[in-house]
């Protein structure tokens, strides 16, 4: 099967998948980072079809995502052996997706894994960064706000993770990409609070 047929059959894959999440991990997450990915792939002179496939797979076996992770791998890579994929560039892109998220404190080892990394953080910033955060911290029952207690909030999550991520970008291409998403998030966070310090004394 040619590269593109088995790029379009993650694309099909990977929407079983995750169709119907609703924590900011949906099949338009997988997108944007696989697209991303082979964009910013074409500008750092990476390998685009390596890149893109570890975008597709980069959140299969997610311990937050998945009961059994260990099986999740071995199913998508089952089946990337059946379109065809080579072992050894199945073993690359799980190697690479072990090392990409955040929480795990990892750095993957290849340029390729590098660019994901790159468009999985460029996609928690942002509109789209906000848009995710809240539906994450909506679907794990954390409060938007709470500001006697703001340990376990979503907004405490924009200081505790995502207004540092522009340090943590590896390629050139990202930290360009990221400039005018953190600077919104900026503007987000000071128009929520002017919202929420407004007096409503007049409100019955
Ligand atoms: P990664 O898989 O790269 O480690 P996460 O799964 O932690 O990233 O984050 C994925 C999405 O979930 C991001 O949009 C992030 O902002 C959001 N998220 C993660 N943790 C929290 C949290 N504690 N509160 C609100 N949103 C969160
Ligand atoms: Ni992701």
């Amino acid at each position: 099967m040619e590269q593109t047929k088995q790029l379009e059959e993650m694309e099909r894959y990977v929407y079983t998948i995750f169709r119907k999440d609703a924590t900011g991990h949906d099949f338009y997450h997988m997108k944007r980072v696989a697209k991303m990915g082979r964009k910013i792939a074409f500008a750092e002179g990476a390998d685009p079809f390596l890149t893109e496939a570890i975008g597709w797979m980069h959140d299969i076996g997610d311990h937050k995502l998945f009961d059994e992770p260990a099986d999740a791998v071995a199913e998508a890579q089952g089946f990337l052996r059946r379109i065809g994929l080579e072992e050894d560039v199945i073993q690359e892109i799980f190697l690479a997706c072990r090392n990409i998220s955040f929480s795990k404190g990892r750095m993957p080892d290849s340029l390729e894994g590098k660019i994901i990394q790159d468009a999985d953080r460029l996609d928690a910033i942002g509109a789209i960064g906000i848009a995710r955060t809240f539906a994450f911290g909506g679907a794990a029952s954390r409060l938007i706000h709470w500001p006697n207690d703001p340990k376990h909030s979503s907004v405490q999550h924009f200081y505790d993770k995502l207004l540092k991520l522009k340090e943590t970008l590896h390629t050139k291409t990202a930290v360009h990409m990221a400039a005018s998403r953190h600077a919104f998030m900026q503007d987000f966070l000071d128009q929520f609070f002017a919202e929420w310090d407004m007096p409503c004394d007049d409100i019955r």
